[in-house]
Protein backbone atom coordinates (compact mmCIF):
# COMPACT_ATOMS: atom_id res chain seq x y z
CA UNK A 1 0.00 0.00 0.00
CA UNK A 2 1.58 3.34 -0.92
CA UNK A 3 1.42 6.31 1.82
CA UNK A 4 -0.23 9.21 0.63
CA UNK A 5 2.24 12.13 1.37
CA UNK A 6 2.58 15.99 0.80
CA UNK A 7 6.03 17.44 -1.22
CA UNK A 8 7.68 19.55 1.64
CA UNK A 9 8.01 15.99 3.35
CA UNK A 10 9.16 13.92 0.37
CA UNK A 11 12.91 13.67 1.84
CA UNK A 12 11.36 11.07 4.70
CA UNK A 13 10.04 8.47 1.95
CA UNK A 14 12.98 7.85 -0.02
CA UNK A 15 12.64 4.32 -1.20
CA UNK A 16 8.86 4.09 -0.24
CA UNK A 17 5.66 3.84 -2.65
CA UNK A 18 4.19 7.17 -2.33
CA UNK A 19 1.05 8.71 -3.43
CA UNK A 20 0.91 12.47 -4.24
CA UNK A 21 -2.21 14.25 -5.09
CA UNK A 22 -2.01 17.53 -7.10
CA UNK A 23 -1.30 18.87 -10.65
CA UNK A 24 0.94 18.90 -13.73
CA UNK A 25 2.93 21.90 -13.95
CA UNK A 26 5.50 21.34 -16.48
CA UNK A 27 5.87 18.08 -18.49
CA UNK A 28 9.11 17.33 -20.93
CA UNK A 29 10.41 14.07 -23.07
CA UNK A 30 13.19 12.58 -23.89
CA UNK A 31 12.55 9.61 -25.78
CA UNK A 32 11.30 7.08 -23.72
CA UNK A 33 11.46 8.76 -20.88
CA UNK A 34 8.76 11.60 -19.35
CA UNK A 35 9.62 14.21 -17.04
CA UNK A 36 6.34 15.36 -15.12
CA UNK A 37 6.87 18.90 -12.59
CA UNK A 38 4.11 17.65 -9.73
CA UNK A 39 2.92 20.53 -7.22
CA UNK A 40 0.73 19.20 -4.33
CA UNK A 41 0.54 22.70 -2.62
CA UNK A 42 3.12 22.16 -0.27
CA UNK A 43 6.05 21.91 -2.53
CA UNK A 44 7.03 20.53 -6.34
CA UNK A 45 8.62 17.83 -6.93
CA UNK A 46 9.74 15.82 -10.77
CA UNK A 47 8.14 12.50 -11.60
CA UNK A 48 9.76 10.34 -14.06
CA UNK A 49 7.74 8.40 -16.40
CA UNK A 50 9.79 5.40 -18.16
CA UNK A 51 7.78 3.54 -21.24
CA UNK A 52 9.55 0.04 -21.12
CA UNK A 53 8.65 -0.10 -17.13
CA UNK A 54 5.00 1.75 -17.47
CA UNK A 55 3.61 0.56 -21.00
CA UNK A 56 2.53 2.83 -23.93
CA UNK A 57 -1.29 3.53 -22.73
CA UNK A 58 -0.05 5.50 -19.73
CA UNK A 59 2.80 6.80 -21.34
CA UNK A 60 0.56 8.08 -23.74
CA UNK A 61 -2.03 9.47 -21.18
CA UNK A 62 1.08 11.23 -19.48
CA UNK A 63 2.11 12.81 -22.68
CA UNK A 64 -1.52 13.94 -23.48
CA UNK A 65 -1.47 15.91 -20.19
CA UNK A 66 -1.64 19.59 -20.28
CA UNK A 67 0.16 22.11 -17.57
CA UNK A 68 -2.67 22.01 -14.56
CA UNK A 69 -4.24 19.28 -15.19
CA UNK A 70 -4.86 17.46 -12.03
CA UNK A 71 -3.78 13.77 -11.07
CA UNK A 72 -2.99 11.57 -8.35
CA UNK A 73 0.62 9.68 -8.98
CA UNK A 74 1.57 6.54 -7.09
CA UNK A 75 5.42 5.58 -7.59
CA UNK A 76 8.94 5.16 -5.31
CA UNK A 77 10.85 8.27 -4.36
CA UNK A 78 14.46 8.16 -5.49
CA UNK A 79 17.21 10.66 -4.38
CA UNK A 80 18.38 12.51 -7.12
CA UNK A 81 21.20 15.12 -6.43
CA UNK A 82 20.12 16.76 -9.89
CA UNK A 83 16.62 16.56 -9.47
CA UNK A 84 14.48 20.21 -9.67
CA UNK A 85 12.08 21.07 -7.12
CA UNK A 86 10.90 22.46 -3.75
CA UNK A 87 13.04 21.06 -2.29
CA UNK A 88 15.46 19.60 -4.91
CA UNK A 89 16.87 16.58 -4.94
CA UNK A 90 13.95 13.94 -4.87
CA UNK A 91 12.39 12.35 -7.62
CA UNK A 92 9.36 10.02 -7.88
CA UNK A 93 9.51 6.99 -9.91
CA UNK A 94 5.79 6.80 -11.40
CA UNK A 95 4.14 3.35 -11.43
CA UNK A 96 0.52 4.55 -11.61
CA UNK A 97 -1.61 8.35 -12.43
CA UNK A 98 -5.12 8.65 -12.22
CA UNK A 99 -6.07 12.03 -14.18
CA UNK A 100 -9.36 13.83 -12.21
CA UNK A 101 -9.38 16.35 -15.41
CA UNK A 102 -6.90 16.98 -18.09
CA UNK A 103 -6.42 20.54 -19.09
CA UNK A 104 -6.17 22.24 -22.40
CA UNK A 105 -4.95 25.64 -22.82
CA UNK A 106 -4.44 26.73 -19.53
CA UNK A 107 -4.13 30.85 -19.74
CA UNK A 108 -0.33 31.29 -18.29
CA UNK A 109 2.49 29.88 -19.87
CA UNK A 110 5.74 29.11 -19.14
CA UNK A 111 6.42 32.36 -21.53
CA UNK A 112 6.62 35.72 -20.07
CA UNK A 113 3.23 37.49 -19.18
CA UNK A 114 2.38 41.34 -18.62
CA UNK A 115 2.18 42.16 -14.94
CA UNK A 116 -1.71 43.40 -15.93
CA UNK A 117 -2.54 39.91 -17.79
CA UNK A 118 -1.01 38.05 -14.56
CA UNK A 119 -2.86 40.66 -12.44
CA UNK A 120 -6.09 40.03 -14.14
CA UNK A 121 -5.78 36.33 -13.46
CA UNK A 122 -4.60 35.99 -10.21
CA UNK A 123 -6.67 33.65 -9.17
CA UNK A 124 -4.38 31.26 -11.11
CA UNK A 125 -0.89 33.19 -11.43
CA UNK A 126 -1.00 32.00 -7.21
CA UNK A 127 -0.14 28.40 -8.47
CA UNK A 128 2.98 29.49 -9.96
CA UNK A 129 5.90 28.92 -8.13
CA UNK A 130 7.67 32.25 -7.52
CA UNK A 131 3.79 33.56 -5.94
CA UNK A 132 3.67 30.05 -4.12
CA UNK A 133 6.69 30.54 -2.12
CA UNK A 134 6.13 34.72 -1.45
CA UNK A 135 2.63 33.01 0.17
CA UNK A 136 4.28 30.27 2.05
CA UNK A 137 6.93 33.01 3.54
CA UNK A 138 4.43 35.16 4.52
CA UNK A 139 2.28 32.67 6.54
CA UNK A 140 5.51 32.15 8.11
CA UNK A 141 6.07 35.67 8.69
CA UNK A 142 2.73 35.93 10.18
CA UNK A 143 2.88 33.26 12.75
CA UNK A 144 6.35 34.57 13.75
CA UNK A 145 4.46 37.99 14.35
CA UNK A 146 2.37 36.34 16.86
CA UNK A 147 4.03 33.74 18.67
CA UNK A 148 6.57 36.77 19.23
CA UNK A 149 4.04 39.20 21.13
CA UNK A 150 2.17 35.99 22.78
CA UNK A 151 5.87 34.81 24.19
CA UNK A 152 6.53 37.99 25.11
CA UNK A 153 3.31 39.16 27.50
CA UNK A 154 1.56 41.24 25.11
CA UNK A 155 -2.26 40.43 25.15
CA UNK A 156 -3.50 39.91 21.38
CA UNK A 157 -7.02 41.79 21.64
CA UNK A 158 -9.09 43.08 18.53
CA UNK A 159 -9.90 46.58 17.45
CA UNK A 160 -12.77 47.57 15.61
CA UNK A 161 -12.91 47.90 11.68
CA UNK A 162 -15.98 50.58 11.73
CA UNK A 163 -14.62 53.37 13.01
CA UNK A 164 -16.54 57.02 13.86
CA UNK A 165 -13.60 59.43 12.89
CA UNK A 166 -9.78 59.09 11.60
CA UNK A 167 -6.49 58.40 13.23
CA UNK A 168 -4.06 59.00 10.93
CA UNK A 169 -5.31 62.44 8.89
CA UNK A 170 -8.63 62.72 7.34
CA UNK A 171 -7.27 62.45 3.66
CA UNK A 172 -6.80 58.50 2.97
CA UNK A 173 -10.18 57.06 4.40
CA UNK A 174 -13.04 54.80 2.83
CA UNK A 175 -16.31 56.11 3.98
CA UNK A 176 -18.99 53.39 5.01
CA UNK A 177 -22.75 54.21 5.24
CA UNK A 178 -23.28 53.56 8.76
CA UNK A 179 -27.35 53.38 8.85
CA UNK A 180 -27.40 56.99 7.52
CA UNK A 181 -24.51 57.55 10.01
CA UNK A 182 -20.58 58.34 8.36
CA UNK A 183 -18.53 56.00 8.89
CA UNK A 184 -14.80 54.89 7.69
CA UNK A 185 -12.75 51.62 7.61
CA UNK A 186 -10.11 51.48 10.04
CA UNK A 187 -6.59 53.13 9.19
CA UNK A 188 -5.04 51.89 12.34
CA UNK A 189 -6.78 50.29 15.55
CA UNK A 190 -3.80 52.55 17.83
CA UNK A 191 -6.71 54.27 19.61
CA UNK A 192 -8.23 51.76 20.63
CA UNK A 193 -5.02 49.86 22.06
CA UNK A 194 -4.50 53.09 24.29
CA UNK A 195 -7.60 52.03 25.63
CA UNK A 196 -6.58 48.39 26.14
CA UNK A 197 -3.31 48.86 27.30
CA UNK A 198 -4.54 50.84 30.51
CA UNK A 199 -6.91 47.82 31.20
CA UNK A 200 -4.21 45.14 30.24
CA UNK A 201 -0.88 46.62 30.11
CA UNK A 202 1.09 45.32 26.77
CA UNK A 203 -1.53 44.31 23.79
CA UNK A 204 -1.69 44.05 20.15
CA UNK A 205 -3.87 43.64 17.70
CA UNK A 206 -3.04 42.37 14.08
CA UNK A 207 -5.67 42.87 11.22
CA UNK A 208 -6.71 43.83 8.27
CA UNK A 209 -6.25 48.38 7.87
CA UNK A 210 -7.83 50.29 4.97
CA UNK A 211 -6.06 53.55 4.08
CA UNK A 212 -7.21 55.13 0.51
CA UNK A 213 -4.58 56.98 -1.00
CA UNK A 214 -4.44 57.85 -4.22
CA UNK A 215 -0.73 55.84 -4.75
CA UNK A 216 0.31 54.42 -7.08
CA UNK A 217 4.40 52.90 -5.57
CA UNK A 218 5.23 50.01 -5.48
CA UNK A 219 4.92 49.82 -1.70
CA UNK A 220 1.22 51.24 -1.49
CA UNK A 221 -1.91 48.54 -1.27
CA UNK A 222 -5.30 50.27 -0.45
CA UNK A 223 -6.09 47.05 2.19
CA UNK A 224 -2.84 45.52 4.46
CA UNK A 225 -2.05 44.11 7.04
CA UNK A 226 -1.08 45.76 10.24
CA UNK A 227 0.49 44.55 13.55
CA UNK A 228 0.24 47.13 16.17
CA UNK A 229 1.52 46.44 19.98
CA UNK A 230 0.80 48.81 22.34
CA UNK A 231 2.59 48.92 25.93
CA UNK A 232 2.16 50.92 29.26
CA UNK A 233 5.00 52.49 30.84
CA UNK A 234 6.96 52.64 27.75
CA UNK A 235 9.23 55.21 26.18
CA UNK A 236 11.16 56.17 22.79
CA UNK A 237 13.99 54.40 23.52
CA UNK A 238 11.71 51.13 25.14
CA UNK A 239 10.25 51.55 22.04
CA UNK A 240 13.28 50.95 19.69
CA UNK A 241 14.99 47.97 21.90
CA UNK A 242 11.25 46.29 21.73
CA UNK A 243 11.28 47.02 17.67
CA UNK A 244 15.25 45.51 16.96
CA UNK A 245 14.25 42.82 19.19
CA UNK A 246 10.93 41.74 17.20
CA UNK A 247 12.05 42.70 13.65
CA UNK A 248 15.49 40.32 14.12
CA UNK A 249 12.85 37.39 15.52
CA UNK A 250 10.62 37.91 12.55
CA UNK A 251 13.66 37.55 10.12
CA UNK A 252 15.48 34.81 11.53
CA UNK A 253 12.42 32.63 12.41
CA UNK A 254 11.50 33.13 9.06
CA UNK A 255 15.06 31.92 7.20
CA UNK A 256 14.83 28.83 9.50
CA UNK A 257 11.19 27.85 8.30
CA UNK A 258 11.54 29.10 4.80
CA UNK A 259 14.98 28.02 3.56
CA UNK A 260 13.58 26.75 0.41
CA UNK A 261 11.21 28.95 -0.90
CA UNK A 262 13.43 32.25 -0.27
CA UNK A 263 16.47 29.94 -1.63
CA UNK A 264 14.07 29.67 -4.50
CA UNK A 265 13.15 32.71 -4.95
CA UNK A 266 16.91 33.69 -5.32
CA UNK A 267 16.88 36.00 -2.05
CA UNK A 268 20.57 36.86 -0.69
CA UNK A 269 19.92 35.01 2.45
CA UNK A 270 23.53 36.42 3.89
CA UNK A 271 22.05 39.81 3.71
CA UNK A 272 19.00 38.13 6.19
CA UNK A 273 21.44 36.59 8.26
CA UNK A 274 22.96 40.02 9.06
CA UNK A 275 19.74 41.28 10.83
CA UNK A 276 20.07 40.75 14.42
CA UNK A 277 20.06 43.62 17.11
CA UNK A 278 21.40 46.50 17.93
CA UNK A 279 19.93 48.85 14.86
CA UNK A 280 21.42 51.54 14.08
CA UNK A 281 19.17 55.08 15.35
CA UNK A 282 19.85 58.34 13.64
CA UNK A 283 17.82 61.63 14.65
CA UNK A 284 15.55 62.89 11.58
CA UNK A 285 17.95 66.13 12.25
CA UNK A 286 20.79 63.47 11.28
CA UNK A 287 19.10 62.00 7.92
CA UNK A 288 17.86 65.56 6.59
CA UNK A 289 22.26 65.93 6.63
CA UNK A 290 23.15 62.76 5.31
CA UNK A 291 20.33 62.70 2.35
CA UNK A 292 21.75 66.55 1.46
CA UNK A 293 25.35 65.10 1.34
CA UNK A 294 24.21 62.30 -0.64
CA UNK A 295 22.60 65.07 -2.91
CA UNK A 296 25.57 66.77 -3.34
CA UNK A 297 27.48 63.78 -4.19
CA UNK A 298 25.77 63.05 -7.23
CA UNK A 299 26.38 64.08 -11.13
CA UNK A 300 22.48 62.92 -11.86
CA UNK A 301 20.33 66.32 -12.13
CA UNK A 302 17.56 63.76 -12.35
CA UNK A 303 18.46 62.41 -8.97
CA UNK A 304 19.54 65.71 -7.93
CA UNK A 305 15.72 67.03 -7.93
CA UNK A 306 14.01 63.86 -6.16
CA UNK A 307 16.66 64.02 -3.65
CA UNK A 308 15.59 68.02 -3.08
CA UNK A 309 14.59 68.46 0.77
CA UNK A 310 14.60 71.71 3.46
CA UNK A 311 14.29 70.83 7.44
CA UNK A 312 10.32 70.06 8.17
CA UNK A 313 9.52 67.65 4.90
CA UNK A 314 8.92 64.52 5.20
CA UNK A 315 10.93 61.53 3.27
CA UNK A 316 9.42 60.70 -0.03
CA UNK A 317 10.93 57.12 -1.43
CA UNK A 318 13.63 58.52 -3.08
CA UNK A 319 14.86 59.97 -0.05
CA UNK A 320 14.54 56.70 2.17
CA UNK A 321 16.13 54.55 -0.42
CA UNK A 322 19.05 56.52 -0.37
CA UNK A 323 19.59 56.46 3.18
CA UNK A 324 18.99 53.13 3.66
CA UNK A 325 21.53 52.42 1.16
CA UNK A 326 23.72 53.19 3.96
CA UNK A 327 23.07 50.68 6.36
CA UNK A 328 22.80 46.64 6.36
CA UNK A 329 20.30 46.60 9.32
CA UNK A 330 17.18 48.31 9.54
CA UNK A 331 17.71 52.23 10.67
CA UNK A 332 15.77 53.97 12.96
CA UNK A 333 14.82 57.97 12.31
CA UNK A 334 13.43 59.48 14.85
CA UNK A 335 12.68 62.37 16.15
CA UNK A 336 10.36 63.54 12.99
CA UNK A 337 8.62 67.46 13.05
CA UNK A 338 5.00 67.74 14.45
CA UNK A 339 3.79 68.84 11.41
CA UNK A 340 4.14 65.66 9.10
CA UNK A 341 3.11 63.04 11.54
CA UNK A 342 -0.30 62.70 13.23
CA UNK A 343 -1.92 64.57 15.91
CA UNK A 344 -1.15 62.07 19.15
CA UNK A 345 2.35 62.07 19.28
CA UNK A 346 4.14 63.78 22.61
CA UNK A 347 6.49 66.87 21.79
CA UNK A 348 10.14 66.70 21.92
CA UNK A 349 10.99 67.86 25.51
CA UNK A 350 12.46 71.52 24.65
CA UNK A 351 11.73 71.14 20.97
CA UNK A 352 8.09 71.57 20.80
CA UNK A 353 8.38 71.55 16.94
CA UNK A 354 9.54 67.98 17.21
CA UNK A 355 8.09 65.05 17.89
CA UNK A 356 8.60 61.50 19.68
CA UNK A 357 8.02 59.91 16.74
CA UNK A 358 10.59 56.74 15.01
CA UNK A 359 10.53 54.72 11.65
CA UNK A 360 12.20 52.07 10.77
CA UNK A 361 13.10 51.19 7.80
CA UNK A 362 14.42 48.55 5.76
CA UNK A 363 17.86 48.23 4.33
CA UNK A 364 18.30 47.40 0.26
CA UNK A 365 15.78 50.48 -0.81
CA UNK A 366 12.91 48.82 0.85
CA UNK A 367 12.28 52.12 3.45
CA UNK A 368 9.55 52.42 6.04
CA UNK A 369 8.09 49.32 7.67
CA UNK A 370 7.39 50.41 10.56
CA UNK A 371 5.80 53.58 12.11
CA UNK A 372 5.10 54.52 15.53
CA UNK A 373 5.60 56.78 18.83
CA UNK A 374 5.67 57.56 22.16
CA UNK A 375 2.15 58.80 22.47
CA UNK A 376 1.02 62.38 24.66
CA UNK A 377 0.19 61.71 27.83
CA UNK A 378 -0.60 65.08 28.90
CA UNK A 379 -4.85 65.37 28.67
CA UNK A 380 -4.52 69.65 27.79
CA UNK A 381 -2.06 68.79 25.76
CA UNK A 382 -3.93 66.31 24.14
CA UNK A 383 -7.11 68.62 23.63
CA UNK A 384 -4.85 71.52 22.15
CA UNK A 385 -2.93 68.95 19.35
CA UNK A 386 -6.53 67.92 18.24
CA UNK A 387 -8.12 71.41 17.98
CA UNK A 388 -5.15 72.45 15.95
CA UNK A 389 -5.63 69.22 13.87
CA UNK A 390 -9.01 70.40 13.01
CA UNK A 391 -10.77 66.89 14.64
CA UNK A 392 -13.70 67.07 15.74
CA UNK A 393 -13.21 66.63 19.47
CA UNK A 394 -16.61 65.45 20.51
CA UNK A 395 -15.55 61.90 18.56
CA UNK A 396 -12.13 61.79 20.51
CA UNK A 397 -13.49 62.61 24.28
CA UNK A 398 -13.20 59.48 24.81
CA UNK A 399 -9.67 59.05 23.75
CA UNK A 400 -8.73 62.01 25.97
CA UNK A 401 -10.28 60.13 28.94
CA UNK A 402 -7.58 58.05 28.66
CA UNK A 403 -5.42 60.99 29.87
CA UNK A 404 -7.72 61.97 32.50
CA UNK A 405 -8.00 58.46 34.78
CA UNK A 406 -4.47 57.50 35.63
CA UNK A 407 -2.38 58.72 32.39
CA UNK A 408 0.75 57.01 32.05
CA UNK A 409 4.01 57.14 29.39
CA UNK A 410 2.85 54.66 26.99
CA UNK A 411 4.27 53.88 23.21
CA UNK A 412 3.68 52.03 20.46
CA UNK A 413 4.20 51.19 16.72
CA UNK A 414 2.47 49.74 13.28
CA UNK A 415 4.72 46.92 11.17
CA UNK A 416 2.89 46.59 7.77
CA UNK A 417 3.09 42.76 6.83
CA UNK A 418 3.16 43.66 2.80
CA UNK A 419 5.99 45.70 2.79
CA UNK A 420 7.58 43.17 5.38
CA UNK A 421 6.98 40.38 3.14
CA UNK A 422 8.42 42.11 0.21
CA UNK A 423 11.79 43.09 2.00
CA UNK A 424 11.99 39.77 3.51
CA UNK A 425 11.03 37.70 -0.09
CA UNK A 426 13.06 40.39 -1.70
CA UNK A 427 10.04 41.11 -3.80
CA UNK A 428 9.73 44.52 -6.43
CA UNK A 429 6.88 45.18 -5.78
CA UNK A 430 4.29 44.83 -2.92
CA UNK A 431 0.96 43.92 -5.03
CA UNK A 432 3.02 40.11 -4.97
CA UNK A 433 3.00 39.78 -1.62
CA UNK A 434 -0.87 40.21 -1.20
CA UNK A 435 -2.79 36.97 -2.41
CA UNK A 436 -5.59 39.12 -3.99
CA UNK A 437 -4.29 42.55 -3.60
CA UNK A 438 -6.31 45.89 -3.94
CA UNK A 439 -4.85 48.96 -5.34
CA UNK A 440 -5.93 52.35 -6.75
CA UNK A 441 -6.18 50.65 -10.53
CA UNK A 442 -7.80 47.20 -8.96
CA UNK A 443 -10.67 45.54 -7.32
CA UNK A 444 -11.03 42.13 -9.64
CA UNK A 445 -10.21 39.36 -9.21
O1 LIG B 1 3.11 54.79 9.69
P1 LIG B 1 1.70 54.33 9.79
O2 LIG B 1 0.65 55.10 9.06
O3 LIG B 1 1.39 54.25 11.35
C1 LIG B 1 0.18 54.02 11.95
O4 LIG B 1 -0.85 53.73 11.39
C2 LIG B 1 0.26 54.02 13.45
N1 LIG B 1 -1.09 54.28 13.98
C3 LIG B 1 0.81 52.71 13.91
C4 LIG B 1 0.94 52.65 15.40
O5 LIG B 1 1.73 53.38 15.97
N2 LIG B 1 0.17 51.79 16.06
O6 LIG B 1 1.60 52.82 9.28
C5 LIG B 1 2.39 51.83 9.89
C6 LIG B 1 2.96 50.89 8.85
C7 LIG B 1 3.91 51.53 7.86
O7 LIG B 1 5.21 51.65 8.38
C8 LIG B 1 3.85 50.55 6.70
O8 LIG B 1 4.65 49.40 6.95
C9 LIG B 1 2.41 50.13 6.73
O9 LIG B 1 1.92 50.35 8.03
N3 LIG B 1 1.61 50.89 5.75
C10 LIG B 1 1.26 50.42 4.54
N4 LIG B 1 1.50 49.26 3.91
C11 LIG B 1 0.99 49.09 2.68
N5 LIG B 1 0.24 50.01 2.04
C12 LIG B 1 -0.04 51.21 2.63
N6 LIG B 1 -0.81 52.08 2.00
C13 LIG B 1 0.48 51.44 3.94
N7 LIG B 1 0.38 52.48 4.80
C14 LIG B 1 1.09 52.12 5.90
MG1 LIG C 1 4.32 56.03 8.61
Amino acid sequence: MATEIRIEHIADYVGQQVTIKGWLYASTRKGKLLFARLRDGTGMTQGVAFLPDIGEELFETLKRLGQESSLIVTGVVRSNERAPGIPGGYEIAIEAVDVLQNVADYPITPKEHGVDFLMDNRHLWLRSSQQWAIMRVRATIKRAIIDFFDNNGFLNIDTPIITPSAAEGTSTLFEVDYFEEKAYLAQTGQLYNEANIMAFGKVYCFGPTFRAEKSKTRRHLAEFWMVEPEIAFCDLDGLMALEEEFVSYVVQTTLAKRRNELEFLGRDLSKLEAITPPFPRISYDEAVERILAIRAATTDPEQKELLAIEWGDDFGSPHETELTKQFDKPVFVYGYPSQVKAFYMEPWPGRPEVCKSVDLLAPEGYGEIIGGSERMSDPDLLIAAIKRHELPIEHYQWYVDLRQYGSVPHSGFGLGLERTVAWICGTEHIRQTSPFPRTLNRLYP
